[in-house]
Protein backbone atom coordinates (compact mmCIF):
# COMPACT_ATOMS: atom_id res chain seq x y z
CA UNK A 1 0.00 0.00 0.00
CA UNK A 2 1.43 3.51 -0.56
CA UNK A 3 1.98 5.57 2.36
CA UNK A 4 -0.28 7.78 2.98
CA UNK A 5 1.39 11.55 3.09
CA UNK A 6 0.11 15.45 3.82
CA UNK A 7 -1.32 16.90 0.67
CA UNK A 8 1.77 18.43 -1.59
CA UNK A 9 3.08 21.79 -0.64
CA UNK A 10 1.14 21.25 3.17
CA UNK A 11 2.99 20.96 6.22
CA UNK A 12 2.42 19.36 9.67
CA UNK A 13 3.83 21.35 12.29
CA UNK A 14 5.29 19.36 15.14
CA UNK A 15 5.45 19.95 18.84
CA UNK A 16 9.16 19.92 18.45
CA UNK A 17 9.09 23.50 16.19
CA UNK A 18 5.83 24.58 17.68
CA UNK A 19 7.47 27.19 20.17
CA UNK A 20 8.60 29.68 17.62
CA UNK A 21 5.18 30.07 16.11
CA UNK A 22 3.44 30.11 19.28
CA UNK A 23 5.88 33.14 20.84
CA UNK A 24 5.29 35.27 17.33
CA UNK A 25 1.26 34.33 17.62
CA UNK A 26 1.69 35.82 21.43
CA UNK A 27 3.63 38.81 19.74
CA UNK A 28 1.67 39.59 17.18
CA UNK A 29 -2.08 39.50 19.79
CA UNK A 30 -0.11 41.44 21.90
CA UNK A 31 1.31 43.89 19.56
CA UNK A 32 -1.77 44.78 17.87
CA UNK A 33 -4.14 44.64 21.19
CA UNK A 34 -2.11 47.51 22.19
CA UNK A 35 -3.16 49.10 19.03
CA UNK A 36 -7.03 48.40 19.62
CA UNK A 37 -7.89 45.46 17.24
CA UNK A 38 -10.23 43.13 18.46
CA UNK A 39 -10.16 38.82 16.91
CA UNK A 40 -12.55 37.72 14.72
CA UNK A 41 -12.53 34.08 13.52
CA UNK A 42 -14.23 33.41 9.96
CA UNK A 43 -14.92 30.39 8.55
CA UNK A 44 -12.07 28.58 6.57
CA UNK A 45 -14.79 27.87 3.62
CA UNK A 46 -16.64 30.59 1.83
CA UNK A 47 -19.15 30.47 -1.00
CA UNK A 48 -16.60 30.71 -3.88
CA UNK A 49 -18.15 33.83 -5.67
CA UNK A 50 -17.02 35.83 -2.46
CA UNK A 51 -13.18 35.90 -3.62
CA UNK A 52 -14.48 35.92 -6.96
CA UNK A 53 -16.00 39.14 -6.27
CA UNK A 54 -13.74 40.68 -3.81
CA UNK A 55 -9.86 39.38 -5.42
CA UNK A 56 -10.97 39.70 -8.91
CA UNK A 57 -11.57 37.18 -11.79
CA UNK A 58 -8.58 37.75 -13.52
CA UNK A 59 -6.14 37.58 -10.88
CA UNK A 60 -3.73 34.57 -10.17
CA UNK A 61 -5.75 33.48 -7.18
CA UNK A 62 -8.95 32.97 -8.57
CA UNK A 63 -7.71 32.00 -12.57
CA UNK A 64 -5.61 29.54 -11.07
CA UNK A 65 -4.89 28.99 -7.32
CA UNK A 66 -8.67 28.65 -5.50
CA UNK A 67 -9.27 25.06 -3.88
CA UNK A 68 -12.88 25.03 -5.09
CA UNK A 69 -15.64 22.56 -4.86
CA UNK A 70 -18.85 21.41 -5.02
CA UNK A 71 -20.70 20.24 -2.00
CA UNK A 72 -23.16 17.96 -1.62
CA UNK A 73 -25.70 20.57 -2.12
CA UNK A 74 -23.95 21.47 -5.57
CA UNK A 75 -23.14 24.44 -3.77
CA UNK A 76 -19.73 25.91 -4.86
CA UNK A 77 -17.54 26.27 -2.10
CA UNK A 78 -13.71 27.32 -1.69
CA UNK A 79 -11.06 26.89 0.80
CA UNK A 80 -10.50 31.01 1.58
CA UNK A 81 -6.99 31.98 -0.30
CA UNK A 82 -7.21 35.16 1.90
CA UNK A 83 -8.65 36.96 5.07
CA UNK A 84 -9.62 40.47 3.62
CA UNK A 85 -12.43 39.05 1.64
CA UNK A 86 -14.54 36.89 4.47
CA UNK A 87 -14.26 40.15 7.23
CA UNK A 88 -15.80 42.00 4.52
CA UNK A 89 -18.26 39.26 4.22
CA UNK A 90 -18.03 39.21 8.03
CA UNK A 91 -18.66 43.17 8.13
CA UNK A 92 -21.48 43.33 5.84
CA UNK A 93 -22.88 40.36 7.60
CA UNK A 94 -23.12 41.90 10.83
CA UNK A 95 -24.00 44.82 10.06
CA UNK A 96 -20.62 46.44 11.62
CA UNK A 97 -21.40 49.74 9.44
CA UNK A 98 -24.20 50.89 11.79
CA UNK A 99 -22.25 50.05 14.63
CA UNK A 100 -18.70 51.77 15.37
CA UNK A 101 -17.55 54.49 13.17
CA UNK A 102 -14.65 52.56 13.37
CA UNK A 103 -13.47 49.03 13.48
CA UNK A 104 -10.57 46.94 14.05
CA UNK A 105 -10.39 43.54 13.61
CA UNK A 106 -7.20 41.04 13.43
CA UNK A 107 -7.26 37.32 12.88
CA UNK A 108 -4.68 34.38 12.79
CA UNK A 109 -5.05 31.33 10.52
CA UNK A 110 -5.05 29.39 7.49
CA UNK A 111 -4.93 29.85 3.88
CA UNK A 112 -4.86 27.55 0.84
CA UNK A 113 -3.83 28.82 -2.58
CA UNK A 114 -2.42 25.88 -5.33
CA UNK A 115 0.44 27.36 -6.11
CA UNK A 116 3.84 25.70 -7.18
CA UNK A 117 5.26 24.86 -3.88
CA UNK A 118 8.54 26.44 -3.43
CA UNK A 119 10.99 27.45 -0.38
CA UNK A 120 8.58 30.00 1.53
CA UNK A 121 5.75 29.33 -0.84
CA UNK A 122 3.17 26.90 0.45
CA UNK A 123 -0.15 25.69 -0.68
CA UNK A 124 -1.25 25.51 2.85
CA UNK A 125 0.12 28.60 4.94
CA UNK A 126 -0.55 31.00 7.59
CA UNK A 127 -1.62 34.36 7.87
CA UNK A 128 -1.14 36.92 10.79
CA UNK A 129 -3.75 40.02 9.37
CA UNK A 130 -5.02 43.31 10.54
CA UNK A 131 -8.25 45.02 8.74
CA UNK A 132 -9.55 48.41 9.80
CA UNK A 133 -13.06 49.58 8.60
CA UNK A 134 -14.52 52.80 8.31
CA UNK A 135 -11.57 55.36 8.62
CA UNK A 136 -10.14 56.83 5.30
CA UNK A 137 -7.01 57.95 5.97
CA UNK A 138 -4.40 58.84 5.45
CA UNK A 139 -2.99 58.20 8.86
CA UNK A 140 -4.00 55.41 10.48
CA UNK A 141 -2.71 53.51 7.27
CA UNK A 142 0.77 54.88 8.71
CA UNK A 143 -0.41 54.13 12.16
CA UNK A 144 -0.69 50.50 10.64
CA UNK A 145 2.28 50.12 9.05
CA UNK A 146 4.71 51.67 11.98
CA UNK A 147 2.53 48.85 14.12
CA UNK A 148 3.60 46.11 11.65
CA UNK A 149 7.32 47.41 11.24
CA UNK A 150 7.94 47.60 15.04
CA UNK A 151 6.31 44.27 15.12
CA UNK A 152 8.78 42.87 12.76
CA UNK A 153 11.34 44.30 14.42
CA UNK A 154 10.50 42.77 17.93
CA UNK A 155 10.40 39.10 16.44
CA UNK A 156 14.15 39.47 15.09
CA UNK A 157 13.44 39.76 11.78
CA UNK A 158 16.33 41.79 9.52
CA UNK A 159 16.49 44.33 7.10
CA UNK A 160 13.39 44.95 6.97
CA UNK A 161 12.13 47.13 3.56
CA UNK A 162 8.82 49.04 2.84
CA UNK A 163 7.90 49.77 -0.62
CA UNK A 164 4.86 51.80 -1.22
CA UNK A 165 2.90 53.20 -3.93
CA UNK A 166 -0.79 54.15 -4.55
CA UNK A 167 -3.10 53.09 -6.95
CA UNK A 168 -5.30 56.32 -7.07
CA UNK A 169 -9.32 55.72 -6.76
CA UNK A 170 -12.13 55.94 -9.57
CA UNK A 171 -10.97 57.69 -12.54
CA UNK A 172 -7.14 58.02 -11.96
CA UNK A 173 -7.37 54.03 -12.36
CA UNK A 174 -9.81 54.51 -15.45
CA UNK A 175 -6.86 57.03 -16.95
CA UNK A 176 -4.30 54.70 -15.95
CA UNK A 177 -5.58 51.69 -17.67
CA UNK A 178 -6.21 53.21 -20.72
CA UNK A 179 -2.75 54.69 -20.37
CA UNK A 180 -1.11 51.81 -19.85
CA UNK A 181 -3.18 49.56 -22.65
CA UNK A 182 -1.98 53.10 -25.29
CA UNK A 183 1.45 51.54 -24.39
CA UNK A 184 1.65 47.87 -24.01
CA UNK A 185 -0.35 47.09 -27.32
CA UNK A 186 2.16 47.82 -29.76
CA UNK A 187 3.87 45.40 -27.53
CA UNK A 188 1.34 42.78 -27.33
CA UNK A 189 3.09 40.39 -29.59
CA UNK A 190 6.02 40.51 -27.34
CA UNK A 191 4.31 39.81 -24.15
CA UNK A 192 3.49 36.71 -22.40
CA UNK A 193 0.32 34.33 -23.01
CA UNK A 194 -1.10 35.56 -19.73
CA UNK A 195 -0.04 38.93 -20.27
CA UNK A 196 -2.13 39.03 -23.75
CA UNK A 197 -4.88 38.15 -22.23
CA UNK A 198 -5.27 40.16 -19.33
CA UNK A 199 -4.03 43.22 -21.74
CA UNK A 200 -8.21 43.23 -22.12
CA UNK A 201 -9.66 42.18 -18.75
CA UNK A 202 -7.45 43.91 -16.44
CA UNK A 203 -4.25 45.72 -17.53
CA UNK A 204 -2.95 46.33 -14.36
CA UNK A 205 -2.06 43.12 -13.80
CA UNK A 206 0.25 42.66 -16.60
CA UNK A 207 2.57 45.27 -14.14
CA UNK A 208 2.58 42.33 -11.99
CA UNK A 209 4.04 39.85 -14.14
CA UNK A 210 7.00 37.14 -13.13
CA UNK A 211 7.50 36.48 -17.04
CA UNK A 212 10.68 38.01 -17.71
CA UNK A 213 9.90 39.04 -21.28
CA UNK A 214 7.17 40.89 -19.63
CA UNK A 215 9.53 42.21 -17.30
CA UNK A 216 11.77 44.28 -20.11
CA UNK A 217 8.37 45.90 -21.66
CA UNK A 218 6.60 46.83 -18.27
CA UNK A 219 10.06 48.70 -17.11
CA UNK A 220 9.62 51.32 -19.46
CA UNK A 221 5.35 51.28 -18.82
CA UNK A 222 3.83 54.78 -17.72
CA UNK A 223 3.68 55.18 -13.68
CA UNK A 224 0.77 55.67 -11.79
CA UNK A 225 2.18 58.73 -10.00
CA UNK A 226 1.78 60.72 -13.27
CA UNK A 227 -2.11 59.86 -13.52
CA UNK A 228 -3.23 60.26 -9.22
CA UNK A 229 -6.12 63.00 -9.24
CA UNK A 230 -5.13 65.62 -7.33
CA UNK A 231 -6.85 64.50 -3.91
CA UNK A 232 -5.59 60.88 -4.23
CA UNK A 233 -2.04 62.62 -4.86
CA UNK A 234 -2.65 64.60 -1.37
CA UNK A 235 -3.77 61.82 0.09
CA UNK A 236 -0.38 59.51 -0.96
CA UNK A 237 1.50 62.82 0.30
CA UNK A 238 0.30 62.86 3.44
CA UNK A 239 0.86 59.42 4.17
CA UNK A 240 4.42 59.38 2.92
CA UNK A 241 4.85 62.70 5.20
CA UNK A 242 3.84 60.88 7.64
CA UNK A 243 5.91 57.68 7.70
CA UNK A 244 9.05 60.32 7.65
CA UNK A 245 7.62 61.81 11.21
CA UNK A 246 7.22 58.34 12.86
CA UNK A 247 10.68 57.28 11.01
CA UNK A 248 9.33 54.88 9.57
CA UNK A 249 12.29 54.10 5.96
CA UNK A 250 10.55 53.52 3.10
CA UNK A 251 11.09 53.29 -0.61
CA UNK A 252 8.00 54.23 -3.07
CA UNK A 253 7.61 51.76 -5.79
CA UNK A 254 5.71 53.06 -8.87
CA UNK A 255 4.74 49.46 -10.29
CA UNK A 256 3.91 48.10 -7.22
CA UNK A 257 0.64 46.87 -7.90
CA UNK A 258 0.19 43.23 -5.99
CA UNK A 259 -2.27 40.41 -6.72
CA UNK A 260 -5.22 41.51 -5.53
CA UNK A 261 -7.79 43.21 -7.75
CA UNK A 262 -9.63 45.14 -4.87
CA UNK A 263 -6.70 48.06 -3.37
CA UNK A 264 -7.21 51.11 -4.37
CA UNK A 265 -4.89 54.38 -3.26
CA UNK A 266 -2.29 52.98 -0.59
CA UNK A 267 -0.44 50.16 -1.49
CA UNK A 268 2.40 48.55 0.39
CA UNK A 269 4.73 45.75 0.52
CA UNK A 270 6.90 44.68 3.46
CA UNK A 271 10.45 42.79 2.41
CA UNK A 272 13.46 41.00 4.37
CA UNK A 273 16.75 40.37 2.84
CA UNK A 274 17.32 38.02 5.28
CA UNK A 275 19.21 34.55 4.23
CA UNK A 276 16.67 32.47 5.82
CA UNK A 277 14.36 33.87 2.90
CA UNK A 278 14.61 32.53 -0.54
CA UNK A 279 13.28 34.03 -3.68
CA UNK A 280 10.16 34.37 -1.54
CA UNK A 281 11.09 37.66 -0.06
CA UNK A 282 7.51 39.37 0.76
CA UNK A 283 6.38 38.75 4.02
CA UNK A 284 3.78 41.76 4.08
CA UNK A 285 1.42 42.71 2.00
CA UNK A 286 -1.26 45.56 2.52
CA UNK A 287 -3.56 48.34 1.19
CA UNK A 288 -6.75 49.86 1.15
CA UNK A 289 -9.66 48.71 -0.53
CA UNK A 290 -12.04 51.60 -0.13
CA UNK A 291 -14.34 50.67 -1.97
CA UNK A 292 -14.78 46.74 -1.84
CA UNK A 293 -17.54 46.69 1.11
CA UNK A 294 -19.59 48.66 -1.37
CA UNK A 295 -18.48 46.44 -4.25
CA UNK A 296 -19.99 43.18 -2.04
CA UNK A 297 -23.33 44.90 -1.76
CA UNK A 298 -22.54 47.17 1.68
CA UNK A 299 -22.52 50.93 2.23
CA UNK A 300 -19.28 53.14 1.04
CA UNK A 301 -16.91 51.99 3.68
CA UNK A 302 -12.78 53.06 3.76
CA UNK A 303 -10.71 50.20 4.76
CA UNK A 304 -7.22 49.22 5.21
CA UNK A 305 -5.75 46.22 5.88
CA UNK A 306 -1.77 43.93 6.11
CA UNK A 307 -1.23 40.40 6.37
CA UNK A 308 1.57 39.22 6.59
CA UNK A 309 3.23 35.26 5.87
CA UNK A 310 3.88 33.41 9.27
CA UNK A 311 6.02 30.89 7.69
CA UNK A 312 8.18 33.42 5.90
CA UNK A 313 8.30 35.60 8.55
CA UNK A 314 9.72 32.17 10.68
CA UNK A 315 12.23 31.45 8.41
CA UNK A 316 13.70 35.24 8.36
CA UNK A 317 13.66 35.76 11.59
CA UNK A 318 17.05 35.35 13.44
CA UNK A 319 15.65 35.51 17.11
CA UNK A 320 15.62 31.89 18.71
CA UNK A 321 12.62 31.08 20.94
CA UNK A 322 13.62 28.61 24.00
CA UNK A 323 11.14 25.69 24.02
CA UNK A 324 9.39 25.60 27.84
CA UNK A 325 11.08 23.05 30.06
CA UNK A 326 9.38 21.39 32.87
CA UNK A 327 9.55 22.31 36.91
CA UNK A 328 9.85 18.78 37.92
CA UNK A 329 9.97 15.22 36.50
CA UNK A 330 8.73 12.83 39.19
CA UNK A 331 10.23 9.30 39.12
CA UNK A 332 8.51 6.21 41.00
CA UNK A 333 11.14 4.23 42.10
CA UNK A 334 8.82 0.85 42.71
CA UNK A 335 6.34 0.54 39.94
CA UNK A 336 3.47 0.71 42.70
CA UNK A 337 4.35 4.16 44.05
CA UNK A 338 2.97 5.36 40.44
CA UNK A 339 -0.46 6.31 41.63
CA UNK A 340 1.42 8.02 44.22
CA UNK A 341 3.24 9.83 41.28
CA UNK A 342 0.82 10.75 39.46
CA UNK A 343 -0.82 12.44 42.91
CA UNK A 344 2.24 14.47 43.29
CA UNK A 345 2.02 15.72 39.61
CA UNK A 346 -1.27 16.64 39.68
CA UNK A 347 -0.66 18.46 42.50
CA UNK A 348 2.64 20.26 41.56
CA UNK A 349 0.12 21.39 38.01
CA UNK A 350 -2.70 22.44 40.07
CA UNK A 351 -0.11 24.86 41.70
CA UNK A 352 0.44 26.03 38.68
CA UNK A 353 4.58 23.87 38.27
CA UNK A 354 4.82 22.39 34.69
CA UNK A 355 5.06 18.81 35.76
CA UNK A 356 5.87 15.33 33.94
CA UNK A 357 6.05 11.85 35.19
CA UNK A 358 6.62 8.41 33.04
CA UNK A 359 4.01 6.49 34.20
CA UNK A 360 4.82 2.98 32.57
CA UNK A 361 6.89 1.21 35.02
CA UNK A 362 10.10 1.20 33.79
CA UNK A 363 13.24 1.14 36.03
CA UNK A 364 14.69 4.16 37.78
CA UNK A 365 18.03 4.31 35.86
CA UNK A 366 15.55 4.87 32.37
CA UNK A 367 13.04 7.13 34.34
CA UNK A 368 15.89 9.10 35.22
CA UNK A 369 17.79 9.49 31.89
CA UNK A 370 14.41 10.48 30.59
CA UNK A 371 14.14 13.34 33.49
CA UNK A 372 17.57 14.69 31.88
CA UNK A 373 16.43 14.76 28.44
CA UNK A 374 13.16 16.47 29.35
CA UNK A 375 15.13 19.33 30.31
CA UNK A 376 12.93 19.37 33.64
CA UNK A 377 14.68 21.74 36.17
CA UNK A 378 14.39 18.61 38.85
CA UNK A 379 13.82 14.87 39.44
CA UNK A 380 11.30 14.21 42.14
CA UNK A 381 11.73 10.70 43.62
CA UNK A 382 9.12 8.99 45.26
CA UNK A 383 10.39 5.61 47.46
CA UNK A 384 8.23 3.66 49.67
CA UNK A 385 10.84 4.54 52.09
CA UNK A 386 10.12 8.29 51.98
CA UNK A 387 6.18 7.69 51.23
CA UNK A 388 6.49 6.14 54.49
CA UNK A 389 7.93 9.14 55.95
CA UNK A 390 6.38 11.89 54.85
CA UNK A 391 9.09 13.19 52.42
CA UNK A 392 10.56 12.80 48.85
CA UNK A 393 13.23 13.24 47.50
CA UNK A 394 14.50 16.24 44.92
CA UNK A 395 17.47 16.34 42.79
CA UNK A 396 19.05 19.15 40.64
CA UNK A 397 19.11 17.96 37.26
CA UNK A 398 21.87 20.45 35.55
CA UNK A 399 24.97 20.43 36.45
CA UNK A 400 25.60 17.59 38.31
CA UNK A 401 23.06 18.87 40.99
CA UNK A 402 22.81 17.91 44.72
CA UNK A 403 20.15 16.15 46.28
CA UNK A 404 17.82 16.81 49.30
CA UNK A 405 14.89 15.58 51.25
CA UNK A 406 11.93 17.65 51.40
CA UNK A 407 8.58 17.34 53.01
CA UNK A 408 6.13 15.84 51.07
CA UNK A 409 3.54 18.70 51.67
CA UNK A 410 5.98 21.61 51.16
CA UNK A 411 6.95 19.95 47.59
CA UNK A 412 5.19 22.50 45.51
CA UNK A 413 6.11 25.71 47.26
CA UNK A 414 10.30 24.18 47.32
CA UNK A 415 9.62 24.09 43.61
CA UNK A 416 8.21 27.51 42.96
CA UNK A 417 10.47 29.04 45.03
CA UNK A 418 13.33 27.57 42.52
CA UNK A 419 11.30 27.96 39.53
CA UNK A 420 11.33 31.47 40.11
CA UNK A 421 15.13 32.21 40.65
P1 LIG B 1 -1.00 38.74 -0.06
O1 LIG B 1 0.12 39.62 -0.50
O2 LIG B 1 -1.63 37.87 -1.09
O3 LIG B 1 -2.09 39.69 0.61
O4 LIG B 1 -0.49 37.82 1.11
C1 LIG B 1 0.11 38.39 2.25
C2 LIG B 1 1.33 37.58 2.68
O5 LIG B 1 0.99 36.19 2.82
C3 LIG B 1 2.46 37.57 1.66
O6 LIG B 1 3.26 38.73 1.78
C4 LIG B 1 3.23 36.32 2.07
O7 LIG B 1 4.09 36.59 3.17
C5 LIG B 1 2.13 35.39 2.54
N1 LIG B 1 1.82 34.42 1.48
C6 LIG B 1 1.03 34.60 0.40
N2 LIG B 1 0.99 33.48 -0.34
C7 LIG B 1 1.77 32.57 0.27
C8 LIG B 1 2.14 31.21 0.00
N3 LIG B 1 1.66 30.55 -1.04
N4 LIG B 1 2.98 30.58 0.87
C9 LIG B 1 3.47 31.23 1.96
N5 LIG B 1 3.14 32.51 2.26
C10 LIG B 1 2.32 33.17 1.44
C11 LIG B 1 -3.26 39.24 1.15
O8 LIG B 1 -3.52 38.09 1.36
C12 LIG B 1 -4.18 40.38 1.54
N6 LIG B 1 -5.41 39.79 2.07
C13 LIG B 1 -3.52 41.29 2.56
C14 LIG B 1 -4.42 42.41 2.98
C15 LIG B 1 -5.14 42.47 4.11
N7 LIG B 1 -4.67 43.50 2.28
C16 LIG B 1 -5.54 44.24 2.95
N8 LIG B 1 -5.84 43.62 4.05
Amino acid sequence: MTPLRAVKGMHDLLPADIHRWQDLESRFRATVQRYGFGEIRTPIVEPTQLFVRSIGASTDIVEKEMYSFHDKADKSLTLRPEGTASCVRAFLEHRMSGQQPTQRWYYLGPMYRRERPAKGRYRQFFQAGVEVFGDPGPYVDAEIVEMLVGFLEQVGVPNVSVAINSLGSGTTRERYRHALLEYLTPHREALSADSQRRLESNALRVLDSKAPQDQDIVREAPRISEYLEPDDAEHFRQFSECLVALDIPFVVEPRLVRGLDYYSRTLFEVRSDSDGLGAQNAICGGGRYDGLVETLGGPSTPAIGFALGIERVLMASRSAVAPQTADAFIISAQPELRTEALLVATELRNAGLHALADLRGTSVKSQMRRADKSGAGFAVILGTDERDRGVVQVKQLEDQGQQHEVPRHALATHLASKARM
